[in-house]
């Protein structure tokens, strides 16, 4: 009995002591929880294919391939967003953050208004930027931010919203894409980038590796935790297998994102797209796919554009014969089973669909294959594998989870 409990004691106190060493260490994990508002947007479809747009315009513009910064698209609310909670100031104030891997500008205001502490300091900058589903424009600010147990930042340039729109439900956006984008969003200092929290939580020696590892899983509810974001590091415990890394691509605008060279199959022979540059982004729903690479899926299922929703709706008889789609990226192929192509059916009424009808969430990009940014690869297909978003050795990567070819939807 003695022994036991000496040693129980003896565990107990090791482990007391050593969990604050290990809290402080990198990689730090940010819980993530998904929310679906679609009580403005009854059409997924075309909100991302704004998106879509306006990411492919953005990203040419930075590569110098078209010179409109600033479309014109009617503003459409986020449907469906990863959200995190993040303090910023001393002591801090809490904001909950859109976490956004198609941008990189770190800003609050567009619910909850800043709080100024004795951490803020304003500099003499105006930051603006426009994204596919709203702006926002204001002063630029460094502050302490803290974005988890263990990861505090100090001096994070943030956006100050004098002027937002399009952000209904959040107060900002937490711009986890690469520091590239965050080039001419800030006036008078046109040509500075901005460091991201990633690049401030590595040149501040809180990560050791420039890189976050990303976690969703499917999901049926409207509200809930479920997603993870680790930063300096991946979290073995939410991912199988190992992780295939794939280089960013070259090819403009993609590689201004995090975009990857990729084809896509249907089933066991019939290409649906060969090999081009695409993105991956959690700000996007669906996956989405070049109009000609589209209509080869269209045809291959058998599907109908649903009117109401705009997704392809197969019949029960379709879909028991549907086949895998698989992506190839990198040398490895990442299959998204049938169950996985499919959108949650508790889900269906919320997108204005009908209970129990069969939506699919691969759809029409908008624009033919050949454009340098053929197809986006959303959080429908980052719920199926763990992701990895590597700056320091400029790939992505991505691995099997326990929820790869599991029955959720
Ligand atoms: C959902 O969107 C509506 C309309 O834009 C907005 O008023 C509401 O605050 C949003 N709700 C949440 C929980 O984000
Ligand atoms: C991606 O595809 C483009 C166009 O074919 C090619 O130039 C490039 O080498 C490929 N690989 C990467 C990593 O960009
Ligand atoms: C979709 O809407 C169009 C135009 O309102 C209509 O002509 C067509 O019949 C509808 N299709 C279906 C499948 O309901």
């Amino acid at each position: 009995m003695f022994p036991t409990t000496l040693l129980t004691t003896l565990l107990l106190a090791l482990s007391v002591a050593a969990n604050p060493v290990l809290v402080d260490r990198s990689p730090v994990t940010l819980p993530i929880s998904r929310r679906l508002n679609l009580t403005s947007v009854h059409n997924l479809v075309r909100h991302d294919q704004t998106r879509a747009k306006t990411l492919k315009l953005r990203g040419s513009a930075r590569s110098g391939l078209d010179d409109r910064a600033v479309i014109n698209e009617a503003v459409d609310n986020q449907a469906v967003t990863y959200v995190a909670s993040v303090g910023v100031g001393s002591p801090a104030t809490t904001y909950s953050l859109l976490i956004d891997t198609g941008s990189s500008n770190t800003w609050v205001g567009a619910g909850k208004a800043y709080v100024k502490t004795s951490t803020s300091v304003q500099t003499s900058n105006r930051v603006a930027v426009t994204y596919g589903s709203g702006s926002f424009s204001g002063t630029e600010f460094t502050d302490t931010v803290n974005l988890a147990s263990g990861l505090t930042l100090t001096k994070q340039s943030i956006g100050v919203a004098s002027r937002s729109t399009g952000f209904d439900g959040v107060d900002g956006i937490l711009g986890i894409g690469p520091v590239a984008l965050t080039e001419d969003t800030l006036s008078p200092a046109t040509s500075s980038l901005i460091p991201t929290v990633t690049d401030n939580a590595f040149s501040q020696g809180i990560i050791t590796s420039n890189l976050i590892g990303i976690s969703f899983e499917p999901t049926t509810t409207e509200e809930i935790v479920n997603g993870e974001l680790t930063w300096g590091g991946t979290d073995s415990s939410k991912f199988t297998g190992s992780i295939s890394f794939i280089s960013k691509t070259t090819t403009s605008p993609a590689s201004e994102f995090w975009g990857i060279n990729q084809s896509i199959r249907y089933g066991a022979s019939n290409t649906i797209l060969a090999t081009t540059a695409g993105i991956v982004d959690t700000g996007t729903t669906l996956v989405l796919i070049a109009t000609n690479a589209f209509t080869k899926y269209r045809t291959a299922t058998g599907g109908v554009l649903d009117n109401n929703t705009g997704l392809l709706r197969l019949t029960s008889t379709q879909f028991s014969n549907l086949q895998s789609l698989f992506f190839i990226a990198g040398g490895a192929t990442f299959e998204l089973t049938a169950n996985a192509q499919l959108f949650p059916r508790s889900l269906n009424t919320d997108i204005g669909g009908t209970a129990g009808s069969i939506y699919l969430i691969v759809n029409d990009l908008g624009s033919n294959s050949g454009e340098g940014l053929d197809f986006i690869n959303g959080y429908t297909f980052l719920e199926r594998f763990y992701s990895v978003f590597d700056t320091a050795n400029k790939r992505v990567g991505f691995a099997t989870t326990p929820f790869t070819t599991a029955t959720t939807n």
